[in-house]
């Protein structure tokens, strides 16, 4: 007996679940770390124009393929073509998306473990002026042992092993509108505790004032890997998410406005962050270790008058982040259930379960490679740096290229064109461009950053 495949119930509550998925870690901690370490504005303007040019019609090719084949990702392919070169996009996609949890959750767990340090005080309590030397010991220590960060790991895969077993209506869906309305609330209230801030105006000047000449090759193809990963591209979530959506949704607006609300808490979090890492006096550039190391100081520098309100700030955003993180992670994790769901044709709880061990297993293999299994390198990567690399840098690029040559090049235009259109029931212009973007601009721009990453051109 084959049962009803899962739907998503609203319009309102597709596009919460999939600007879920792109709202995450992506947006408030890598965000601004790369516009840090890129120049500022000018870095902020070439992500706007790969959102417009690469991201938008990708999302738009994904979602098609997802509702269109209406199976998971793996599989979607597949159904759309038999050649075994493009049957396989789906895999990769399905893939790199695992592998891209297994290091997401972990980070994860430094933010769940970072929002009880605020709650309890530690981080206020540790705070010296001019001095970020105990929180760089804290973040330092806590990373590299080998008991704490895993369980945090661990608290937080729970997390999303139980949203994913509750479904796609009643877990992945209601939690999605209940979670990002509130990301929003609180996004606006720090970024108006933010820009309160003495000096304020400095951090300002960084993100809206663009230097050009701070701008290089390198980071043109940073801003575009930036823009796939924190709009969840290429790695099958949002092919799988759109095999749950019904025929009456408007794929381009829902990706347009995806894009819309993604860039916007990205630049929204730019506005919470560099206002308090310039009145504190931090160098924007300190890296990943910003959210971590550079901001609990900041928030305390920048709000020394009223710690009070700093801790508030503390407190507030890191649940902001594991919010964020958490609506994300679900994305990844329902790329594998769906799969070992549908191919197995086991009960979606099982397959849920079967992801959270590897996923366990997996996640503490990079928790580890912080600390003890450190020494195991590769090109001077610990295994969580390696498997970073491998999956923004290497598969989802490539994994982009086949996509849009896939839905530029091999599936019918009318195909394409009918289905996106609502069976042409929406106005076909948006579609037409979408699929000239797809056929033509992707696969070049893609292409070259992808070599260009290598260090090929
Ligand atoms: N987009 C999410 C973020 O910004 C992370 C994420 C979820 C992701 N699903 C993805 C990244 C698929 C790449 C591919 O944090």
């Amino acid at each position: 007996m084959k049962s009803e495949r899962a739907s998503f119930g609203s319009k309102f509550g597709i596009i919460m679940a999939a600007a879920g998925s792109a709202v995450g870690l992506g947006n408030i901690w890598r965000f601004p770390v790369e516009t840090g370490n890129n120049g500022g504005a000018a870095f902020i303007l070439i992500y706007i124009l790969a959102i417009a040019l690469l991201g938008v019609p990708l999302m738009v090719a994904e979602f098609f393929v997802g509702r269109h084949a209406h199976t998971n990702a793996a599989h979607a392919y597949r159904k759309l073509s038999s050649h075994p070169l493009w049957s396989n996009i789906g895999f990769i996609g399905a893939f790199g998306g695992s592998l891209i949890l297994c290091y997401y959750v972990v980070v994860a767990g430094w933010v769940l473990k970072y929002m009880f340090l605020s709650i309890d005080g530690t981080l206020g309590a540790l705070f010296t002026p001019g001095d970020a030397s105990g929180y760089e010991s804290l973040f330092g220590t806590f990373v590299s042992s080998t008991w704490s960060p895993l369980i945090y790991m661990a608290a937080f895969v729970l997390m999303c092993h139980f949203a994913i077993t509750a479904g796609v209506r009643r877990g992945i869906e209601k939690l999605s509108k209940i979670f990002m309305p509130a990301l929003f609330v609180i996004l606006v209230v720090l970024v108006v505790l933010s820009l309160f801030a003495p000096g304020a105006q400095e951090g300002l000047s960084f993100l809206f004032h663009p230097d050009f000449s701070k701008l290089t090759t390198r980071s043109v193809l940073l801003a575009i890997a930036q823009a796939f990963f924190s709009l969840s591209l290429c790695m099958g979530c949002l092919c799988t998410y759109a095999s749950y959506f019904g025929k009456d949704v408007n794929i381009i607006r829902s990706a347009a406005n995806i894009s819309i609300i993604d860039t916007m808490v990205a630049i929204m979090s730019g506005l919470i962050i560099f206002p308090a890492v310039f009145s504190a006096g931090i160098d924007p550039q300190s890296g990943p270790s910003l959210a971590f190391i550079a901001l609990p100081g900041a928030f305390c520098e920048a709000f020394s008058g009223v710690p009070m309100l700093a801790s508030l700030i503390s407190i507030l955003f890191y649940a902001l982040l594991v919010l964020a993180a958490l609506t994300s992670a679900i994305s990844l994790y329902e790329v594998p259930t769906a799969y070992i769901h549908e191919t197995w044709h086991i009960r979606r709880r099982y397959a849920a379960m079967l992801v959270t061990v590897v996923c366990l297993l997996l996640g503490t293999v990079c928790s580890l490679s912080m600390g003890l299994w450190g020494d195991v390198q590769l090109f001077g990567k610990n295994i969580f740096d390696l498997l970073d690399y491998f999956c923004t840098t290497i598969m989802m690029p490539l994994s982009g290229v086949f996509i849009a040559l896939f839905v530029g090049w091999v599936v019918k235009r009318s195909v394409f064109i009918d289905d996106v259109t609502n069976e042409h029931a929406l106005r076909p212009g948006p579609a037409k461009l979408i699929w000239w973007l797809l056929r033509w601009v992707a696969p070049v721009l893609l292409l070259a950053a992808f070599l260009g990453v290598l260090g090929v051109i």
